[in-house]
């Protein structure tokens, strides 16, 4: 087949600035600590991945959905800390690597390469993408992708094999799986072009198949769903009208379509398998990402950052896309989605002491835009946090710092308290750090910086991984 052209990144914002790609891999010990110092008592690593175009991408770019996964891990011990990065290899990465170039064209083209370009085994295939989000679980690091294939890897970083979560999802999984604090379970779903559309699974701490894949019924409508929340007993999904749509890429028109006339659904299932789900309707509006959900006397209680007026980027009239943090409450006698904005500003990448998960929760971390208002999305210059109880705002104002999710680190000295880490690019110099926040206030000092003997280009979600978790 005749490949589309490479685009012209320097037009491309997530391409070029604190998002431009780079292609060294290095591993460097015994990092600078510009300012403030690494708590002595904190052993672990955090890992976080993000999207890295080894070459220039064909066709057009699409993020946060596009590019080779690069995984950036800062290793700390004893106050002192180590970095390495390295790419997720998938056999796309290596054919490529080979060629010199991309082969595969852009998700957005509709096309794949043929046997003529990429060989008789990954001829007609989609690209592996894990460039999303690393998760730690049965011992296992995993590189996750939105659709496609997730990849063990090592604690170097070295990419091993394919996971295939206990055989149920040998496709891949969303990027967005959840792992019970209290059993150790790992629930995800998968969402597909074509029926089975959605399917959620839940598997043991050893990674056996503990239930699924069991499947929602989405009305035959192929919705796109990134993340979801879950609670002790409940899974949500939340089926926004973002819809996959082949028939609107066969008259030459985009694979996403947002389709508002469908209103927004959401689905709680009972993560036992027994009993009914409980199906609530609403206004449409949009959820990259879920902060956590947990159960109440009523039903359920989900905390999330959501979009609104997303019609403003495609029709001139309407107002932009607007960010609210949100608490939306599902009744279990009521089909309603009862909304109640809790704080809004551009912001994106909720994050909970991951403790939590499915219990309630009283802070949660954003990425939020402060005085730089110049960063493309998924840029922020500050770091946010909401006490959800009283609404009260704690915000970091960086100094002229490009910087993502925050992830939040627990204190060996406390039950609640403890540190939020992020990597972040000054913007006057492109250069790049490790920046440890206090959980307790994060408007405070950074408690440590810690200078990267490279540039770590902007990317996705991340995890705090403790010594001993990994290989067990
Ligand atoms: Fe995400």
């Amino acid at each position: 087949m005749t490949l589309p052209p490479p685009i012209d990144i320097t037009k491309n914002p997530h391409l070029t600035g604190a998002f431009e790609p780079i292609q060294t891999e290095i591993a460097v010990d015994d990092l600078e600590v510009v300012q403030g110092a690494i708590p002595t008592d904190l052993s672990g690593t955090y890992l976080r991945n993000g999207p890295n175009p080894r070459f220039t991408p064909l066709g057009a770019y699409v993020y946060p959905m596009e590019g080779d996964g690069m995984i950036h891990a800062i290793t700390l011990e004893d106050g002192k800390a180590n970095y390495r990065n390295s790419y997720v290899r998938t056999p796309m990465l290596e054919v490529e690597e080979k060629a010199g170039h991309a082969l595969w064209p852009s998700i957005m083209s509709g096309a794949l390469p043929g046997p003529e370009d990429v060989g008789q085994d990954l001829a007609w295939t989609f690209r592996d993408m894990p460039s999303i989000n690393v998760a730690c679980h049965h011992g296992t690091l995993i590189a996750l992708a939105e659709t496609t294939k997730s990849y063990r890897i090592s604690p170097l970083l070295a990419t091993l094999d394919v996971e295939d979560f206990g055989g149920a999802f040998p496709q891949g999984a969303a990027a967005h799986p959840k792992i019970d604090p209290a059993t150790g379970e790992l629930i995800t779903f998968t969402y597909n072009i074509e029926a089975p559309f959605l399917q959620w699974l839940v598997l043991n701490p050893d990674g056996t198949v503990k239930s699924g894949p069991n499947t929602v019924d989405t009305g035959n409508i192929a919705y796109m769903v990134h993340d979801f929340a879950i609670t002790k007993t409940k899974i949500v999904l939340s089926l926004n009208p973002a819809v996959l749509d082949m028939a609107a890429v066969a008259s030459g028109g985009s694979m996403l379509q947002w389709k508002p006339d469908l209103g927004s659904k959401i689905a709680v299932i009972p993560r036992s398998g027994q009993g009914p789900t409980i199906w609530h309707d609403g206004d449409p509006f949009w959820v990259w990402h879920f902060a956590n959900a947990f159960d109440t006397q009523e039903g359920v209680e989900v905390q999330a950052v959501t979009w609104t007026n997303l019609g403003g980027g495609l029709a001139p009239g309407f107002a932009p896309p607007k960010a609210a943090f949100e608490t939306i409450t599902l009744n279990d006698r009521s089909s309603n989605i009862k909304r109640n904005s809790i704080a809004e500003r551009p912001m994106e990448f909720p994050r909970i002491d991951d403790r939590l998960t499915g219990l309630p929760h009283r802070q949660v971390a954003v990425g939020a835009r402060g005085t730089v208002d110049s960063l493309p999305t998924g840029a922020f210059d500050g770091v946010l946090t909401i006490d959800t109880q009283t609404g009260t705002e704690t915000f970091y104002q960086s100094d002229g710092m490009s910087l993502g999710e925050p992830c939040f680190v627990p204190s060996p000295q406390s039950e609640t308290d403890g540190y939020y880490v992020t990597f972040a690019t000054k913007l006057s110099d492109m250069t790049s750090y490790f920046v440890v926040l206090a959980s307790d206030d994060v408007s405070q000092e950074p408690i440590a910086t810690v200078k990267i003997p490279q540039r770590v280009p902007m990317g996705l979600h991340g995890a705090w991984v403790p010594s001993g978790s990994i290989g067990s």
